[in-house]
């Protein structure tokens, strides 16, 4: 028997209800923020995410689906989406016209990870990119957003917070962060040693509990701020605090992809194992730059959709639309006509077997409708139709002409 793959999974009966809803809610409130809709390939050039996502993350150096097309091109299935959205933003000169552009989309990206529980091969994302604007409103803005979409699904989080300066305060950082870890280089693991040469920063976020107990004594980007990037993160936790948007300094959170300067943000929840980040994102505005597009400020973030899945709490009732039922064979042809006229406008479900009311009404509670309508012999020949409102249970016959 043919299986699926490692850390592939089908998206089916329960979760697909709830996938579904989660990207109804996701997609509304993107457009309550003015985001538009937006569809990249899954496959890509490898050089894109070796130069957009960074050669030294764990992602391309370690994760990529890449191979050698028919055509001998190297190419790799999405690792994440930002990437394919900056390219796509460069290739149709939206750098060149300027102005705001505001994306969003949902699909499958691709890992070559260990799976585990929340660990998938081939995962879904839901994101929002924005193009254009510097203010830091607009990174207040995106986390408020990802704040409405888990509180409309009921899910609570924690959201952890921090800024990786820009090209003003960095590299200076860096050089002190690596005059630090030089000195304990013996003590720190393996991993830690080759980020050191690779990207020193990523040595923070290291999950060896005798390298974090190093890294206590640190020097703290947050405490190195220049003067631009240190006003910018104030009046961001200022603007989510009046928000009501409760968040917590973490100076260990680096985030996995390079391509982040100032804002960095992670949304995790205690309720669903070791996996525990459900969103990530941040300000990129030097991506454009470096894939050779025009200078242009970005912000944006990503949900993981599969980690959220468990957590979705549904409305209470979805029952919706009509099952639609025969008692004896000679009703079925004008039943399959009045439901035709039905599904114009409904969610319809045909029956296409005559039975006893009785096995109707179980189906149609089974199927979660809202009505069951059902004809028989002597509905045939009075052009009616009986109707049961399965909410409130009252019953009604309808003429044919009015359904
Ligand atoms: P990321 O943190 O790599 O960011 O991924 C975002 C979310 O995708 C994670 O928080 C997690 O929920 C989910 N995720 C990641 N890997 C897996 C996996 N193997 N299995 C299941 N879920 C996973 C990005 O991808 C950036 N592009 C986000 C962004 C957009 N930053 C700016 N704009």
């Amino acid at each position: 028997m043919i299986q699926s793959l490692r850390g592939m999974n089908d998206i089916m009966s329960p979760d697909n209800k709830r996938f579904e809803y989660f990207l109804s809610v996701a997609t509304k409130i993107a457009k309550r923020y003015n985001f538009e809709y937006f569809e990249a390939p899954l496959l890509e050039e490898t050089a894109l995410f070796k130069r957009g996502v960074g050669e030294s993350s764990d992602i391309v150096g370690k994760e990529m689906y890449q191979f050698i097309d028919k055509g001998k091109n190297d190419v790799c299935l999405r690792p994440e989406g930002t990437a394919g959205v900056v390219r796509s933003f460069i290739q149709n000169k939206l750098d060149r016209k300027g102005g705001t552009h505001r994306f969003f989309y949902h699909g499958s990206m691709f890992r070559y990870e260990r799976p585990q529980k929340g660990r998938l091969r081939q995962f879904h994302q839901f994101g929002c990119e924005s193009f254009g604007v510097d203010s830091v409103y607009e990174d207040a803005s995106v986390i408020m957003m990802v704040a409405d979409i888990l509180k409309e699904l009921g899910i609570g989080y924690k959201l952890q917070l921090n800024s990786l300066g820009d090209s003003n305060c960095m590299p200076q950082y860096r050089e002190s962060l690596i005059t630090f870890v030089t000195k304990h280089e013996d003590s720190i693991c393996e991993d830690c040693k080759r980020r050191l040469s690779t990207n020193p920063i990523r040595v923070l976020d290291c999950k060896n509990t005798s390298c974090q107990n190093i890294y206590v004594d640190a020097p703290k980007l947050i405490n190195n701020l220049c003067d631009a990037c240190e006003s910018d993160f104030e009046k961001l936790k200022t603007i989510l605090s009046k928000n009501d948007i409760d968040f917590e300094v973490d100076t260990h959170l680096v985030r996995g992809l390079d391509y982040y300067s100032k804002t960095a943000f992670e949304f995790v929840s205690d309720d669903i194992g070791s996996q525990s980040a459900i969103a990530g994102g941040g300000r990129y505005d030097k991506l454009v730059e470096f894939l050779d597009g025009r200078a242009t400020p970005a912000v944006g973030f990503a949900i993981g959709i599969e980690r959220l899945l468990e957590l979705i709490k549904m409305p209470e009732d979805t029952r919706d639309g009509y099952y639609f039922g025969a008692l004896d064979e000679v009703a079925l042809e004008t039943l399959i006509s009045l439901a035709q006229k039905m599904r114009q406008k409904h969610r319809v479900v045909i029956e296409y077997k005559a039975k006893n009311l009785k096995k109707h009404l179980n189906a149609a509670d089974k199927e979660n409708v809202t009505f069951c309508a059902i004809i028989g012999e002597n509905e045939l020949n009075e052009s009616k139709i009986w109707v049961k409102d399965l909410l409130n249970k009252e019953e009604s016959s309808i003429n044919f002409i009015d359904v």
